[in-house]
């Protein structure tokens, strides 16, 4: 059987973003056959939300879009994550670089922003929906959806 690829999404408190890249994730490789190819979880470089659900926003949009996000718990990213992990996809640059700056120096996770994968180079950050009126979620999922689907296109042999 073909290697077993791990996949750890990234944002700032695991509430909105990451854990909206990792249900969508989850229901397309249902949806592809592939649940056996992968394993995927989600992080947060802030501890602001450790052991606690989804934002409600994030879960009420996704749920519209057949996305489950009840099994999600905020965690911190950490140390074995980055040996753990083959890739960690970080929402933004911020992310992307607190990422960079706590890696071990012999990490072995390849270190990518999500929207590497989304073709429309306008778009490099994930926004923060967090702060905003609401509106962000569904750009949010946009985003994501495009871009998950591309990066599990790209590990396909
Ligand atoms: P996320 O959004 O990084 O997409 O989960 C945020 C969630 C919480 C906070 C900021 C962003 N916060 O400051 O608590």
């Amino acid at each position: 059987m073909a290697k077993t690829i791990k996949v750890l999404f990234v944002c700032l408190g695991n509430i909105c973003r990451s854990p909206t890249a990792e249900g969508i994730f989850k229901n397309k490789i249902r949806e592809k056959n592939l649940v056996e190819s992968f394993v995927h979880d989600s992080a947060g470089t802030s501890a602001y939300h450790e052991g606690g659900p989804s934002d409600s926003r994030s879960m009420d949009y996704a749920k519209t879009q057949g996305v489950d996000l009840s099994f999600i718990r905020s965690r911190k990213l950490k140390d074995q994550d980055y040996y753990e992990f083959d890739h960690i996809l970080a929402m933004d640059s911020r992310n992307y670089q607190e990422i960079i700056d706590d890696k071990p120096f012999n990490a072995t996770a390849k270190i990518e922003m999500m929207l590497d994968y989304h073709p429309d180079e306008k778009y490099q950050n994930v926004p923060d929906p967090y702060y905003g009126n609401g509106d962000g979620f569904k750009l949010v999922f946009d985003l994501l959806d495009e871009a998950v689907e591309q990066f599990i296109k790209k590990q396909l042999p």
